[in-house]
């Protein structure tokens, strides 16, 4: 348990908070590219840690991300003229270029010192593996060498175009919460199981086989081990596998909000996401598959767009079709004779009962085991650098450190007496599963 202080401490990223201070020191997704597909096209509202934005691509193609209301009176900048490199207010006419400069102030006087000093609140903005991504941190001059970080070089954004599937879904509650149901894969063994009732060990909504699922059903208290490393950490999960042998499901957290599915086994395809506060109340969860091996085409792409695995059925709003609103469309009869929860789609399962701990789960009231022992992890690995940063200034160094965000998850089947460090030696041939 955490007490009330560190719940909120976890919780709450607005800009005057210290997670907030210290989220803002990495490059997060703001939208999918899709979202901006054209020159002069609609603009976008991008709420993010509290901040309402607007991002917009300008003639050229660059992207701009600017605070979403206007500096002369506050109106808002979604409703303005995206139009000459540049994005016009249709108040009276301001218009800011991508950096945030005052581009126009028509019913401004020429000579009058406004054209120096109006500009509009602006953040630096890449595109990488089919994401928007932005940095709400200080700005260059304020940090080492007077020079940015760059966007973290997760594998899915390393592989050709056609290797991954990038999408989002709406979460209706704080971001931590689901960062710790994907840390804790203790409870595959429960929900995303079929009903006791069901004999078969197979599950259309889970992404594993009905070997795997045996193990996993057969075996409801996996034993963690956990390796630390600069950008977080890596999770094997054991649980007892076929005469000698032991079930390995490896997870990687890297910081700030980046998880990853632990199901593949090689030759498959990965998954991972990366969550991005809304507000303290709502996130983004920011998915993706990709296959460093193979395209994702034909079938395996569809299944994806269609909604499996991590990845929710949505609307085109991004928001899941079976969500909070109606009860994520539990069928009780199901529930009885088909699966654990009687919710379709593994991800469903998983919004279903992780928004049900409530909009910020209390963390003061809860009895912990030892199969939480990942969720610990996380939530001490953010509080202390967030203390860090907030109380001595210490800037934390997984920011500078793009290339090292390489690391894979994956699932393994070794001998019983093998060690986690040589679990990750077989599986990935690096003790932390770094690719090279
Ligand atoms: S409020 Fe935007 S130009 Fe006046
Ligand atoms: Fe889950």
């Amino acid at each position: 348990m955490l007490s009330i202080e560190d719940n909120e401490l976890l919780t709450r990223t607005g800009a005057d908070t210290p997670m907030g201070q210290y989220f803002r020191r990495f490059w997060q997704p703001v939208a999918l590219v899709e979202e901006l597909p054209e020159p002069d096209g609609a603009p976008l509202r991008v709420n993010i840690m509290g901040e309402q934005l607007v991002a917009f691509r300008d003639t050229e193609g660059r992207i701009g991300l600017l605070d979403g209301r206007c500096p002369h009176r506050g109106a808002e900048m979604f409703f303005g003229r995206n139009e000459e490199c540049g994005l016009r207010c249709v108040y009276h006419g301001w218009k800011f270029d991508v950096t945030g400069k005052a581009m126009d102030l028509p019913n401004i006087p020429p000579g009058a010192r406004h054209h120096d000093t109006v500009a509009i609140k602006s953040y630096p903005t890449r595109e990488q593996g089919d994401m928007v991504w932005a940095y709400l941190g200080p700005s260059a001059e304020f940090l080492p060498d007077g020079k940015l970080p760059e966007p973290p070089q997760l594998e899915f954004t390393q592989v050709e175009a056609g290797h991954r599937y990038v999408t989002k879904q709406y979460v209706d509650c704080n971001w931590a919460q689901i960062m710790e149901g994907d840390l804790d894969t203790s409870h595959f063994s429960f929900l995303h199981m079929p009903a006791p009732s069901v004999a078969s060990n197979e599950n259309p909504d889970a992404p594993a086989d009905a070997r795997r699922l045996r193990w996993i059903r057969n075996d409801p208290m996996p034993h963690f081990s956990i390796l630390e490393h600069d950008l977080g950490f890596v999770i094997g999960g054991m649980r007892a596998g076929d005469a000698g042998e032991n079930y390995w499901r490896i997870t990687q957290f890297t910081l700030p909000s980046h998880g990853t599915g632990p199901s593949t086994f090689p030759g498959e395809t990965y998954f991972g996401f990366t969550m991005v506060p809304i507000t303290d109340q709502s996130c983004w969860m920011y998915c993706y598959g990709w296959n460093p091996e193979r395209a994702i085409e034909g079938e395996e792409r569809a299944k994806l767009e269609q909604g499996h695995g991590i990845i929710a059925t949505t609307g085109a709003d991004y928001v899941p079709v079976r969500n909070r609103t109606n009860d994520y469309m539990i069928d009780r009869e199901a529930q009885r004779n088909v699966s654990y929860t009687g919710v379709k789609g593994l991800a469903e399962q998983d919004l279903m009962i992780q928004e049900s701990q409530g909009r910020i789960v209390d963390r003061s009231r809860e009895v912990l085991t030892a199969t939480d022992a990942a969720v610990v992890r996380f939530r001490r690995t953010l509080l202390e650098g967030a203390k860090a940063l907030a109380v001595s200034g210490k800037e934390p160094a997984a920011p500078w450190q793009a290339e090292a965000y390489r690391v894979r998850p994956g699932s393994w089947i070794a001998a019983e007496d093998t060690s986690f460090e040589d679990v990750m030696l077989e599986r990935f041939d690096d003790p932390l599963g770094r690719i090279k």
